[in-house]
């Protein structure tokens, strides 16, 4: 398949590009590196510098490229951020989703997968998180991603697009080769940062809440290794049948509290990584686990990096061989 790849270059998206190109798929990158990394992007691959919010270069691309599909991660994603600049999250997120949506239904490109998210469940009132629960976001971003899933179905239903919305849960890991991995700027996830830690490059990682109703008192998540993500990408695009929208969670479906990664970080580490209890972060759920059945059923999807050791692992190898990132900015 042809695929067009927004924020290819990305954390999530680059290693997406990297599995699709494995399989076999003609991949094109299409990111504005304003987060991404042209390093994420192997040499050889195509790549083109732009912005969603430019129409007339995704015309231009569409009408000079036979592009059977789109992968659209191209997104902020701070939640933080979200909330005191909303309007630059439905600017990027919604509205120049919009211009990527509508260039491609001129264009006649049908498949779409979307880079949604376990932030459109909000707090959800019971886990595990299936599909059918209640989509109450609690922040922009969150909601500028629902928003997408909205128009998705909406663009289904009007002029058959086929698109499959991937709510992931907590990505994390890098490639399997070491050759991509996790670079934000700044950082505020949780393993990068613990690694950060463990490198010398922080004096400690401070545990946002220590009394939340979970069994050691911290946050609950389902940390999902990226190649995890990568294959449900390329099983859902693979699939996706003109004018159907569907949509699935992508956990393993267990859960890890903030203190149980800590530790285990300092087993595959060896470093001590010092930490500090802090208060609850605003807006932090206490428990988010996905119910992976659908995306089992239905994409035939399995996780084959689920152990929590396997994805910290992952995780330190790409820290260690890479202290600065991509070390472009
Ligand atoms: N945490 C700490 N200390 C830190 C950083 C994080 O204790 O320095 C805790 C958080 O409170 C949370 C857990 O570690 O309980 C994981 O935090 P991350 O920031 O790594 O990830 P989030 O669960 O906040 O974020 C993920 C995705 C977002 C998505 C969000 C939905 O990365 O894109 O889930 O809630 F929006």
């Amino acid at each position: 398949m042809r695929i067009l790849v927004t924020g290819g270059a990305g954390y999530v998206g680059s290693h997406c590009v990297r599995h699709l190109s494995q399989y076999g798929h003609e991949v094109t990158v299409y990111d504005n590196l304003v987060h991404g990394h042209r390093g994420a992007v192997a040499d050889g691959l195509p790549f083109i510098q732009g912005d969603l919010a430019d129409r007339d270069m995704l015309t231009r691309i569409f009408a000079s490229n036979d592009f059977d599909a789109v992968m659209h991660f191209a997104a902020y994603a701070y939640v933080g951020e979200s909330v005191h600049e909303p309007l630059k999250y439905y600017q990027n997120n919604l509205a120049n989703t919009v211009t990527l949506l509508d260039t491609m239904r001129v264009a006649g490109v049908k498949r779409l997968v979307f880079s949604s998210t376990c932030a459109t469940y909000g707090e959800p009132a019971k886990v595990p998180i299936t599909e059918d629960t209640m989509q109450r976001p609690i922040n922009p971003y969150g909601r500028s991603k629902l928003a997408v899933e909205w128009m998705l179905r909406d663009c289904a239903a009007a002029w058959g697009l086929g698109a499959c919305a991937l709510r992931y849960f907590n990505a994390c890991g890098a490639a399997d080769d070491g050759s991509i991995g996790e670079d934000h700027k700044p950082e505020t996830h949780l393993i990068p940062i613990i690694l950060q830690v463990a490198l010398g490059q922080r004096a400690q990682v401070t545990v946002f809440g220590t009394d939340y109703d979970t069994a050691d008192g911290t946050c609950v998540r389902d940390y999902i290794h990226v190649e995890d993500l990568a294959s449900a990408h390329r099983l859902a695009i693979e699939q996706i049948k003109a004018g159907e929208f569907s949509a699935c969670n992508v956990g393993t479906g267990q859960g890890h509290s903030v203190r149980e990664i800590i530790d285990v970080a300092r087993e595959i580490t060896g470093r001590p990584i010092a930490a500090a209890e802090g208060a609850r972060r605003a807006g932090d759920p206490p428990v988010l686990v996905a119910d992976p059945t659908r995306v089992r059923t239905t994409l035939g999807w399995e996780a084959t990096h689920a152990d929590i050791r396997t994805i910290v692992g992952s995780a330190w190898r790409w820290h260690e061989a890479h202290p600065q990132g991509y070390n472009d900015r």
